[in-house]
């Protein structure tokens, strides 16, 4: 397998240079563009990697699929999908205008900004640290690794930059979609678009929902209803406005992030994790989808 996953390596590093690094934040801007690694975690536990896997680059948009099972074991299913759609847009990730022309009154999907800022609105505690540390906490409990943390100054970078989240939030404010704090809401979700890790951390992310919401040591922390409608959603709105092109050349339930992440579901067998921080035009990474599409294609991992 990690001859395999070498080979592939090797053949996608070419898009590399094709793509774009994140640059709304200087700190993202450093990313080396010519990164690419992979992580695979089988169900059983064993780890095949290859590439720039342990580089560390901060999962992004990949948290919006955790703050969305922790806003539903807070709430409950019908409460989180009465703020927020299950359809997809259509529209780029952090685009604005379907807020206020659809007659949904909200964010279409849980995966765009605009439903993520929401989902972050729903979760539980005392106040935003406490709430944020839920997070991470479940963040690290279900990808089994203690030691993640936040990039402080990527979030940093987040909080000063971005305008466009505030207006969603405060637009969302104000169609009672938000019913708490709008700082804390935004401020929770810079946080958890800046935590941090590698490849590994999102293959694992990724095991954890291949294996239906179950922990290595048998613990089951989500219902197998929960990890459908998490894996349901990273297939239709996962990757944005490529959710449908993706879902044809890869098949498989994944989730991407402006950091280089694509975090891929392989359900019953793997998780995977990609990390290419050069994005194609609609935010994903670039080498990355072509290195899932031949994988897939490889191991026959498509699963329609
Ligand atoms: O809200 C933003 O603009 C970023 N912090 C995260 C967006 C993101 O990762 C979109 N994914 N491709």
């Amino acid at each position: 397998m990690e001859e395999l996953l070498k080979k592939l390596i090797e053949k996608n590093k070419i898009y590399t240079s094709e793509g774009t690094v994140a640059n709304y934040i200087p700190e993202l801007d450093k990313a080396n563009k010519n990164a690419l690694g992979i992580f695979i975690t089988t169900i059983d536990g064993e780890e095949f990697y290859a590439g720039d896997y342990d580089t560390k680059f901060t999962i992004q948009s990949i948290s919006k699929i955790i703050s969305l099972m922790l806003a539903i074991l807070d709430n409950g299913e019908d409460y989180v999908f009465s703020k927020v759609g299950m359809e997809p847009s259509g529209d780029p990730f952090n685009s604005i205008r379907k807020l206020e022309t659809s007659s949904r009154k909200k964010p279409y999907n849980p995966m765009i900004n605009a439903g993520a800022i929401a989902v972050a609105s729903m979760i539980k505690g005392k106040n935003e640290h406490d709430k944020f540390s839920r997070l991470l906490d479940f963040t690290k409990l279900i990808t089994e690794n203690n030691f993640l943390d936040l990039n402080y100054k990527i979030y940093c970078g987040e909080a000063e930059t971005g305008f466009k989240n505030a207006a969603m939030a405060y637009f969302l404010k104000g169609e009672g979609i938000i019913e708490g704090d709008v700082k804390e809401a935004l401020n929770i979700y810079f946080k958890q678009c800046s935590i941090e890790g590698t490849a590994q951390t999102i293959s694992k992310l990724a095991k954890f929902l291949a294996n239906d919401g179950v922990l290595t040591n048998g613990e089951r922390i989500i219902s197998t209803r929960i990890a459908k409608i998490i894996k349901t959603l990273m297939v239709t709105c996962g990757m944005y406005d490529s959710s449908g092109e993706f879902a044809v050349r890869v098949g498989l339930p994944s989730k991407s992030g402006v950091g280089g992440g694509i975090c891929t579901v392989v359900p019953g067998k793997m998780g995977i994790g990609v990390f290419g921080p050069a994005l194609d035009k609609k935010g994903n990474s670039l080498a990355g989808g072509h290195l899932l599409e031949d994988l897939s294609n490889e191991l026959n991992l498509n699963i329609f």
